[in-house]
């Protein structure tokens, strides 16, 4: 399979927005409304130990709306060329990662809660866990 050559710069995070009143907030992430994919799957990450990384791997096709959903983290992109360290802390901020592209999670605050939201079921052809072969494959 082929790897898709976006860049860093094809991923932004992007304010979904949120209804507010006095009682909180409301988010809503919507197929056809306000994500460029549609949703196929909804994983999170929590009770992760200080000081632990995740991700280390790119996906062939995969895409992904990564919300902090509580606290905070950084997500590492990578094109093999540049790399962009983002950091999410609010549940109405979602960073779009398209797919082609090495990801590394890091810097989790005590109870943070990392949720995916993804184009497709697990598939784990679809992974690339060796960034020497991501290099190999990127260029
Ligand atoms: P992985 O995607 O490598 O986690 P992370 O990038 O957060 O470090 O997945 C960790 C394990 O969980 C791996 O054995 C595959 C399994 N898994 C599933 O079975 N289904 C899923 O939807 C996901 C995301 C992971």
């Amino acid at each position: 399979m082929k790897l898709k050559n976006n860049t860093v710069y094809d991923c932004s995070v992007i304010d979904v927005s949120k209804i507010h009143n006095n009682a909180g907030n409301i988010t809503v992430i919507e197929n056809g409304h306000n994500i460029p994919f549609n949703v196929n799957r909804i994983y999170y990450l929590y009770d992760v130990p200080s000081g632990e990384a995740r991700g280390g791997h790119a996906h062939y096709e995969l895409e992904q709306f990564i919300v902090a959903a509580s606290g905070s983290f950084d997500v590492i992109l990578d094109d093999g060329l540049n790399r962009k360290r983002v950091s999410l802390n609010r549940p109405n901020l979602a960073l779009h990662v398209v797919p082609g592209l090495w990801r590394e999670l890091d810097n989790f605050s005590s109870g943070s809660i990392c949720m995916v939201l993804a184009s497709h079921a697990y598939d784990e052809n679809d992974y690339i866990r060796d960034y020497s072969k991501f290099l190999k494959y990127r260029n």
